[in-house]
């Protein structure tokens, strides 16, 4: 399970030299499950909210390769906000986090880790469901 506090800005390395910039993300102690699927969001217009969704057990990692997004997390009880616009800095969510991605820019491109193969039955789609499965936790 997690609160907002396992949620967590991760430096990922970055190499850069005269041909430009490289940055790569493998399991480690900042990223703490094995990658078992890749997601990617793009071509979001502005106005739009994606994720709006809670997880029972996926771990992820949301990377804006490129462009920018604003990421509010919420546990039930509290919520944080980030905001993710460089592509060597990922946000780590963790198990019954409800996210919310909002104010893509133009050409946001947003790439997601994440612990476990597609499986619908992992979602809430629904936040009461959500703050109700929270408060019997
Ligand atoms: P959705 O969960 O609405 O995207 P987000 O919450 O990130 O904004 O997913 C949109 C559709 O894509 C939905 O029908 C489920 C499907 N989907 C897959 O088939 N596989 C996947 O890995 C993901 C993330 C979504």
């Amino acid at each position: 399970m997690g609160d907002v506090w396992s949620c967590r800005l991760v430096q990922l390395p970055r190499i850069s030299d005269g041909r430009g910039s490289l940055s790569f993300v493998q399991p480690g102690p900042l990223i703490p499950f094995d990658i078992r699927r890749v997601y990617y969001l793009y071509d979001v217009p502005e106005d739009q909210v994606r994720g709006a969704h809670g997880h029972r057990t996926l771990e992820s990692l949301i990377v804006a390769v490129a462009g920018a997004v604003a990421v509010e997390v919420d546990d039930g009880r509290q919520r944080r906000s980030f905001y993710l616009d460089r592509p060597d800095i990922g946000l780590y969510l963790s198990p019954m986090i409800w996210r919310n991605l909002t104010g893509f820019s133009r050409g946001t491109v947003c790439i997601v880790l994440a612990s476990a193969p597609y499986d619908e039955a992992d979602y809430f789609r629904n936040y009461n469901a959500f703050l109700t499965a929270v408060s019997c936790a």
